[in-house]
């Protein structure tokens, strides 16, 4: 094993040990319970991070702060960014700007901004030098720094940026789930892939997989607190493993977190097509408590711009893979990623996107209109695509996809789906979200006791984006 893969536990030791400290300095000063300082994360971006913002939390409440519902009620805000777009971006530079006014009213407030962007240099020297109330940055290698971080804001009123050039796996730090019932647990960080158009593998460092028992263990406590479902996170989930020795591939993990008694389900993601194993796929299709679903990025329908994105497969490799999910899995719910007015794409390259969208049928589509990365091989590429012509072809992806999805949808109307009953939905307070199978959350009228628990519904109805049921039992 290599043996600077993971960041040294005297390290971890040392900023846990400064994060009991300032709890104890609150303690001191009687600001416990109801009465201890507030914090407030706000998150950005994919499931790593808010993975990511739940250690966040962790850390936060060993420092002796309270979750609150409000940055305005906090002592310390913690912003968690995204760079995968530019719009993601934006917002957190809006965001963050409305924070300048709490600080306004209270000079005390520690504000730290971590994440994808300001692990970019010109990012954090933007903050450095336009957020005076920015109290410090934190790259996505160094969430564990941030007790020592906190305590040199409080103490010596020093801002820091921090931008290290490694990353390496934290294992033993605090992490406060946001669910009780549905959680999650990444099993690898970074990315080797290097696709033209994205900043993930500059931003969160070369591929790195945790121990396979660590994820084991992990996985065991979290069904023995009462998680009902698992989503195993990575970037490129089909790599686990193969930067360490003996730690088996991510169908090994999948059947080892299967044998854990206990009623509960895993899900996973994201894997990458040029790799997506015959092992991971029999996996899928033959162990019960594995969600039918497989998430596989596409991209494009294009061979030429596959290549251009350095995708590393064709829409023939492509299609054998989901040829193989279907035969192994005929139920399967089957999601993707396309990315339209990648520069140089043309209305037959588009068409071709469209075509795979047909031919495959995916139960949903995230579809996106390609944003230059600064930093990336795509974004120096000639013949960028105009925004509005890319906006046009998004339109139409969408729209077509909405009637694939309606026909894939259908299929579960008559049906009875065991589905995990999520939250109340946002637009009636009687009624429930449950997930399962389908890419869309289930509706059905439904008491909040029934959070957190499985729920058999009966599917009645089916749109593009909205399913709904009768629960049976
Ligand atoms: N522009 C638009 N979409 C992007 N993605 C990644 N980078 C970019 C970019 N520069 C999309 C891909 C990926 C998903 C997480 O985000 O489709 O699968
Ligand atoms: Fe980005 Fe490609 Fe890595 Fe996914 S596989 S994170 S799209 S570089």
């Amino acid at each position: 094993m290599k043996k600077d893969h993971f960041i040294s536990p005297r390290i971890i030791e040392a900023e846990l040990a400064e994060a009991r400290e300032i709890a104890e300095q609150l303690e001191k000063r009687g600001l416990t319970g109801d009465r201890a300082p507030g914090y407030y994360i706000q998150t950005f971006g994919c499931q790593q991070n808010e993975a990511d913002s739940e250690t966040l939390a962790g850390l936060a409440e060993t420092m002796g702060y309270r979750r609150v519902l409000s940055p305005s009620d906090a002592k310390l805000i913690l912003v968690n960014t995204c760079a995968i777009r530019e719009h993601a971006e934006k917002r957190a530079l809006s965001i963050i700007g409305e924070y300048k006014h709490v600080r306004e009213n209270d000079p005390e407030l520690i504000i730290g901004v971590g994440g994808c962007m300001v692990t970019q240099r010109s990012r954090a020297d933007k903050f450095k030098t336009s957020y005076p109330y920015v109290s410090f940055t934190f790259d996505t290698g160094s969430i564990h720094s941030v007790p020592s971080l906190v305590k040199a804001a409080m103490e010596k009123k020093k801002r820091s940026f921090v931008i290290g050039d490694e990353y390496k796996i934290s294992e033993g730090l605090p992490v406060s789930r946001s669910s009780g019932h549905s959680a999650w647990l990444s099993i690898m960080y970074g990315c080797n892939n290097f696709c033209s158009y994205c900043i993930v593998p500059y931003v969160r460092g070369r591929e790195r997989s945790r121990l396979a028992d660590d994820v084991v263990e992990d996985a065991r406590r979290l069904v023995a607190d009462g998680a009902k479902e698992i989503t195993l996170l990575g970037q490129n989930v089909n790599s686990y493993g193969l930067d360490l020795e003996d730690q088996g591939g991510i169908a090994s993990i999948m059947r080892r977190i299967c044998e854990i008694e206990g009623d509960f389900r895993l899900k996973f993601m994201t894997s990458h097509p040029k790799d997506a194993s015959d092992a991971l796929i029999e996996a899928v299709a033959s162990e019960d408590k594995i969600v039918k679903q497989f998430h596989l990025p596409v991209q494009s329908g294009s061979d030429d711009v596959l290549r251009r994105m350095n995708r590393k497969y064709t829409t023939e490799h492509y299609l054998g893979r989901i040829e193989k999910i279907k035969k192994a899995c005929p139920d399967i719910t089957l999601t993707t990623d396309i990315i339209v007015g990648f520069p140089g794409e043309t209305d037959e390259d588009f068409r071709m996107t469209t075509d795979l969208l047909r031919e495959v049928g995916y139960d949903m589509a995230f579809s996106f209109i390609y944003s230059p990365r600064e930093g990336t091989p795509a974004a120096k590429m000639e013949e960028q695509i105009d925004k509005s012509v890319a906006t046009s072809r998004l339109q139409k992806l969408i729209a077509l996809q909405d009637e694939i999805s309606v026909k894939r949808n259908s299929r579960f109307i008559g049906r009875t789906l065991r589905l995990l009953a999520d939250e109340v939905s946002r637009t009636d307070e009687n009624m429930l979200t449950g997930r399962g199978q389908p890419a869309r959350p289930v509706h059905f009228a439904g008491d909040k006791s029934l959070i957190g628990r499985f729920a058999d519904v009966e599917i009645t109805s089916a749109g593009s984006y909205s399913i709904e049921g009768i629960l049976k039992k």
